[in-house]
């Protein structure tokens, strides 16, 4: 049934520099499962409080630092501001598989530095923004979804350009790097379904490199 779905469902270029892999992670998704119960049971799942209230997605990190919000801004720390620890190192199992994936999307050479783990619940979703805070352009974002669908808006380099409408089912990959590397896109409220390995929920792991001279405390 799944190598059926992933032929109907063919490996596509979105945009210059943004390939979306459907399917592609489906073999690794126990590790992928073991690895955010690893991550989250040190760096527990949270709402962050932005200027706009709290978020609907909840997030936890792993690397060498972390993805942080509060009400005056977004930035990546070393430490977890909830538990004053440092974030949990990214398990070698989530870093080898965002490796191949970049080179099977034709990024050669990826190295992340922080794996930022999205859990959305029915409702949840995720405005449209640009991934701008990592100070490393030359190197893409790894996406992975796992669990129930989402549709996720990609478009283009200014926040009102066209854009395309894609259901991201699990185990589907999205890169995008290069030309694409800041495209807008964002995530619709995640509909009320079932996923015999999430329940209700999705999960979506980004992994991105980032400067070092950004790491905040
Ligand atoms: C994100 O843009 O950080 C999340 C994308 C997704 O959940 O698919
Ligand atoms: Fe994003």
């Amino acid at each position: 049934m799944e190598d059926l779905f992933a032929s109907l469902r063919p490996r596509t270029v979105l945009a210059e520099g943004a390939v979306w892999l459907p399917g592609f992670a489906l073999p690794d998704a126990s590790a992928l499962h073991q690895a955010i119960t690893d991550v989250s049971a040190i760096a527990p799942f949270r709402h962050f409080h932005t200027r706009m209230g709290p978020m609907s997605a909840a997030m936890t990190s792993c690397g060498a630092c972390g993805w942080t919000a509060d009400p005056s801004g977004y930035r990546y720390t070393r430490t977890d501001p909830q538990t004053g620890l440092f974030w949990p190192a990214m398990p070698d199992a989530l870093r080898h598989f965002a490796v191949r994936t970049a080179a099977e999307a034709g990024y050669d050479g990826f190295d992340p530095a922080s794996c930022l783990i999205n859990r959305y619940a029915p409702g949840a979703g995720m405005g449209l923004h640009q991934d701008r805070d990592e100070g490393r352009p030359e190197a893409p974002v790894v996406s992975v979804s796992l669990g129930v669908p989402a549709r996720f808006s990609f478009g283009g380099l200014t926040r009102n350009e066209p854009k395309r409408i894609i259901e991201l089912l699990d185990g589907d990959v999205m890169v995008w790097g290069g030309a694409s590397r800041f495209a807008w896109h964002g995530v619709s409220r995640i509909r009320e379904t079932f996923h015999p390995q999430t329940g209700a929920m999705r999960y979506n792991l980004t992994f991105r490199a980032i400067n070092v001279a950004l790491f905040r405390p």
